[in-house]
């Protein structure tokens, strides 16, 4: 798995580093509140495990399971929701975490479906941003590190599913693809 990586462009002490600065963030911005984090399955589960252990305040953990990418390295275009929260955000102060927003489909589907459920305050919460694949305009709150644009794989991050378990970040070979894009 390792060997179909070109170059890494956040080895896992960077991460880690990163992570404990924005639950630091967090922890710092929601004194007295109790906020409830939304993981955005399935890319953003390893974020969210390791920043909301650092984070120093009651929180509730929920899921949503959204998806457009469909294991590919292009968006579908369509967002579709797959699995919704169990329980209310209603007087809540939400914070959706996500791995990564690219063309913003995805955190712009899900702003959508959360307002209007009567939560006191919706904010985002982005491993990594990629400003240069937007094509709807969405807002970040919380960016762990601007990315460029290309395909990236690991910490979450998927190509067909594989490379999530990856504790780095990095570009995959171009053969990976060729393989399987025909
Ligand atoms: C990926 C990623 C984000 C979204 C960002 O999810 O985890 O949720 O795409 O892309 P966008 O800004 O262009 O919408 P994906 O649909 O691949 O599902 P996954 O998390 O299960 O891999
Ligand atoms: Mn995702
Ligand atoms: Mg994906």
């Amino acid at each position: 798995m390792n060997n179909d990586i070109e170059r890494i462009l956040f080895d896992e002490e960077q991460i880690q580093t990163r992570v404990a600065e924005l639950a630091a963030q967090i922890t710092n911005d929601y004194q007295g509140k109790r906020p409830v984090i939304v993981s955005v399955l399935t890319g953003a589960v390893l974020f969210t495990v390791d920043l909301i252990k650092k984070i120093d305040l009651y929180a509730e953990m929920d899921f949503v399971d959204v998806s457009s990418y469909y294991g590919g390295t292009a968006s579908s275009g369509t967002v579709k929701l797959l699995h919704d929260l169990k329980h209310s955000i209603a007087g809540k102060d939400v914070i959706i975490v996500e791995d990564i927003v690219d063309t913003g489909r995805t955190l712009k589907f899900l702003m959508e479906l959360l307002e209007g459920r009567g939560a006191t305050s919706i904010k985002v919460c982005t491993f990594f941003d990629k400003p240069a694949g937007r094509e709807v305009e969405v807002a970040t709150d919380y960016v762990g590190f601007d990315v460029p644009h290309e395909f990236l794989v690991g910490y979450g991050l998927d190509y067909e599913n594989y490379y999530r378990n990856l504790p780095y970040v990095g570009v995959l070979k171009p053969e990976v693809y060729q393989k399987n894009d025909d």
